[in-house]
């Protein structure tokens, strides 16, 4: 992060920084929790596969749109729409933009409150025992029923995101993510390392790996597509917020790559460290959002220094949940901030009630308030059904809307313009391909297959 969330404008001044900063925002529980599960549920490898392509074909162009956005305005959330076109419409996807914002920031903050749950457990050295799957899934289940105990974690995530947001101590995460995250990097392949040495491990990786095209089925195809937008952070203008902030506009697409490998690669890393640890215990994949919770300290009982690493494991797991949910609050705040003129503390105090008010129904979603939890018959209540349609749904249209606005109402020569790519140039064939045609035809045609069918609930 950056003097940017102090307010300041046009901070980012090296590319590091900037490369950082929307890493951080992408790589979180997105990779380690949510992409396990989702590919656990949706059929491993074939969800794996679509994931992959969705990112590559799908991700890189919305995101460069994005940054295309913030880059030739320098404005965010629905002032930058209506500083490109007057007037225009389209601003309505700044606020789609910040509602979205704030729906996965309360949900989001649950789970990274379960994260610092954890934390605390593996300072008392509850994984230092030997750790059946059925124990571990107890002590899971138990800790998210207590809804005193999720609510307040979720709290403190929440506290500790205003804190960060509020007084700009940004500089320093932006240091400490140099540092933690290649940390975290070189754990998670420690584990991985260790994972595939399991008994069984092979049947993991063959889930994860070997796709079985029958498998795909339209729930399928829309939850890749939106897990993909939603571990990239794309579609609710994260990127156009962070990209108003750089000064310097060379390199773009190189940026952006950067971002996107660096964060499947963490989300892939995860699910080669869950799956045969989950397989070589004969643990179904289609554990739902407790998989990554319930398989992890498994892992961690597993080691020789379990407990070390489980307190590594869980703190780092936190950081990086903060750099995106930091990410999540800024959009909503900077979109204030460049609409409203509104003062930036008072901004991000209102802002954070209202996603604390959020985040209680959703930490009571797993058995703390029945009604809660299977909330119109959905698979975790209020919580699974902001996470389907904030998580998935939301981003999806709103990457779409930022294509059709970018492609066909803006403009794509001034987007390129402002990505600093050459007219002509074969990369610019490609975006202008794929902004104008690719994209939208590819989301929409997803969108309108579940319309027609009704078949993905
Ligand atoms: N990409 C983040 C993650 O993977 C979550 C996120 C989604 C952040 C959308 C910002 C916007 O953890």
């Amino acid at each position: 992060m950056n003097d940017t969330v102090a307010g300041a404008r046009g901070v980012f001044g090296s590319r590091i920084g900037f490369i950082l900063t929307a890493a951080g925002s992408a790589i979180g529980l997105g990779n380690i929790w949510r992409f396990p599960y989702m590919a656990g549920e949706s059929g491993g490898a074939a969800f794996v596969l679509l994931y992959l392509c969705f990112v590559l074909a799908l991700g890189f162009p919305v995101m460069l749109a994005e940054f295309a956005i913030g880059q030739a305005t320098r404005q965010s959330g629905s002032r930058a729409f209506t500083t490109l076109v007057p007037g225009t419409r389209w601003r309505w996807i700044g606020t789609l933009g910040v509602l979205t914002g704030l729906a996965i920031l309360a949900f989001y903050s649950v789970v990274a409150g379960w994260s610092l749950g954890y934390l605390v457990k593996a300072f008392q050295g509850d994984f230092s025992r030997e750790l059946t799957a059925e124990a571990s899934a107890a002590i899971f289940t138990d800790f998210i029923a207590s809804p005193s105990q999720s609510a307040a974690m979720a709290a403190a995530v929440i506290a500790a995101t205003v804190a960060i947001v509020l007084k700009g101590v940004s500089k320093g995460i932006e240091r400490a993510s140099l540092i933690l995250m290649p940390i975290f990097f070189l754990l998670l392949i420690g584990l991985s390392v260790h994972s595939l040495q399991l008994p069984g491990a092979a049947d993991g990786l063959a889930f994860l790996f070997a796709p079985d095209l029958s498998k795909v089925s339209l729930r399928v195809v829309m939850s890749a597509l939106g897990q993909a937008f939603f571990s990239l952070s794309l579609g609710m203008g994260v990127m156009i917020t962070y990209s108003s902030y750089l000064t310097q506009k060379k390199g773009l697409p190189g940026m952006a790559l950067s971002s996107i490998a660096a964060d499947t690669s963490v989300a892939l890393l995860a699910g080669v460290t869950l799956f045969p640890a989950i397989f070589s215990v004969g643990a179904s994949p289609q554990g739902g959002p407790g998989l990554a919770f319930i398989t992890f300290p498994t892992i961690f009982a597993d080691l020789p220094a379990g407990t070390g690493v489980a307190i590594a494991f869980y703190a780092l797991l936190f950081i990086a949940s903060i750099t995106s949910t930091v990410s999540l609050l800024e959009v909503v705040v900077a979109h204030s901030v460049d609409r409203y003129g509104w003062r930036r503390p008072r901004t991000v105090i209102g802002a954070s009630l209202i996603a604390l008010l959020v985040a209680l129904p959703c930490a009571l979603s797993f058995g703390g308030s029945q009604a809660l939890s299977s909330l119109f018959g959905v698979q975790d209540g209020f919580f699974g059904i902001l996470n389907i349609a904030f998580g998935n749904f939301a981003l999806v249209i709103g990457a779409l809307c930022i294509c059709l606005f970018v492609g066909w109402r803006w403009g794509i020569r001034p987007a390129l313009n402002a990505l600093g790519v050459a007219e002509g140039s074969w990369l610019a064939r490609l975006l202008s391909l794929e902004i104008r045609f690719v994209c939208p035809i590819c989301i929409s045609a997803v969108l309108a297959f579940i319309a027609l069918t009704g078949s993905f609930f």
